[in-house]
């Protein structure tokens, strides 16, 4: 029996997966043995999620009728809403989700996970309602009604609708599209992980969902995104990016949205989404954050470039979101709306051949303590 303590379970592997993968000295990443790059140039995020969850690319016909399956399931029930319009408003988002999702578990009986035709229903309804909750919460905060889906728009396009009540410009909608794509899944990360620990006690999908949820809401994690925005605010300006980056690693400091366990080279998800803010900003006007940005990975890239610490998903995402004029809050429950497909396809393989999770420990305390009664404490 192995007695290594690996702090993070760095390099150990949870699972034997088909899902994903990712090379992370080479900065590649395949959903299902297709590259991301090629996703994102031909596929859709729904057709995406299909693979992602039934290992193959859909037929035309497949396709189709799963696109129609999720629109059938994009509403809420009012009780959902009525839930959350019981939270308090200045709540973050990715509490609101979570408990929506929870709740959802309470709204849909059969609970049996051996049922393989209730499991992919769960899926649909997961994939199909995260984003009307995440929409639905952005309004209610504020005090405005929920937008209800509505069946001819596309899964973006519609998320866009059900969030300002406009139609959003195509490019928009194309690059938030491929958006979800890239952070649809990610081989074992703490939150599918976390997803499949709670999976393995064969607790039904809502609650799986909810448990990754809570482990994506971390800083270190999904949160990141959130972060950096904020990071390259403060900043401000791009003549002031090297003296804030030097200043950060002086005081030993992270910058948000750099660094990954397995990436040695630049995230290929950073790569692309750096070429999508470029794609959005030629049509829509440049941003000052992302000239900051670009000031701060060259000054990162000299500085922290021998450690092979380099941009990952979370620096780039945050700048499209914010252009897009979606609340910085919202952007980790946006990388949830499209992580659901990976956490789901991850819950659909491990049932194939479940063991829950019961790892060992290394006690590190002390034997045989007396007892102290409390008057002699
Ligand atoms: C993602 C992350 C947790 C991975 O960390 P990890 O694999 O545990 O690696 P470590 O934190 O041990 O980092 C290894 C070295 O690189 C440095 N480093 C890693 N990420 C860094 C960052 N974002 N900024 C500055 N230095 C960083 C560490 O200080 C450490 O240096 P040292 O060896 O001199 O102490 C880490 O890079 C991080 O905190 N990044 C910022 C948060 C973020 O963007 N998260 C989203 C991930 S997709």
């Amino acid at each position: 029996m192995p007695h290594d303590f690996m702090p993070g379970l760095a390099g150990i592997p949870a699972a034997k997966s088909a899902v994903s993968d990712v090379d992370g000295e080479r900065g590649v990443l395949e959903y299902r043995g297709i590259r991301v790059e090629e996703l994102c140039q031909r596929s859709s995020y729904l057709e995406t999620a299909y693979l992602l969850l039934f290992g193959h690319l859909p037929t035309q016909q497949a396709l189709t009728a799963w696109e129609q399956d999720i629109v059938r399931h994009r509403r809420l029930k009012y009780s959902i809403i009525d839930l959350m319009k019981c939270l308090p408003e200045q709540g973050h988002p990715m509490d609101a989700l979570q408990a929506a999702v929870a709740a959802l578990g309470m709204f849909y009986p059969g609970r049996n996970v051996k049922d393989l035709e209730n499991n992919y229903w769960s899926a649909v309804r997961l994939i199909a309602k995260l984003p009307t909750i995440v929409a639905a919460w952005a309004r209610l905060r504020r005090g405005d009604e929920a937008i209800p889906p509505r069946d001819e728009l596309g899964f973006s396009e519609n998320f866009f609708y059900m969030l300002t009540e406009t139609a959003p410009h195509p490019l928009w909608v194309d690059i938030f599209d491929d958006c979800l794509i890239l952070h649809a899944e990610h081989t074992m990360n703490a939150s599918t992980f976390t997803g499949l620990v709670t999976a393995s006690t064969l607790a039904d999908p809502y609650t799986v969902v909810a448990s990754s949820l809570g482990a994506l809401k971390g800083p270190l994690h999904g949160g990141a995104n959130e972060e950096v925005v904020e990071m390259l605010r403060r900043i401000g300006t791009a003549d002031r990016a090297a003296a804030y980056v030097e200043e950060q690693l002086r005081n030993k400091r992270k910058l948000m949205g750099f660094g990954h366990r397995v990436y040695r080279v630049k995230d290929p998800r950073a790569t692309i989404l750096q070429s999508l803010s470029e794609r959005l900003f030629k049509t829509c006007g440049s941003s000052q954050l992302f000239d900051v940005a670009l000031h701060v990975e060259r000054k990162a890239a000299e500085l922290l470039g021998e450690k092979k610490v380099y941009p990952n998903v979370d620096f780039y995402s945050g700048i499209i979101y914010d252009k897009m004029g979606i609340d910085v809050d919202l952007f980790t429950p946006i990388f949830a709306i499209a992580r659901v497909a990976g956490w789901l396809a991850h819950w659909l393989e491990q049932l194939t051949e479940n063991k829950l999770f019961r790892p060992d420990q290394i006690y590190a305390g002390e034997h045989n303590r007396p007892y102290v009664p409390i008057d002699q404490r």
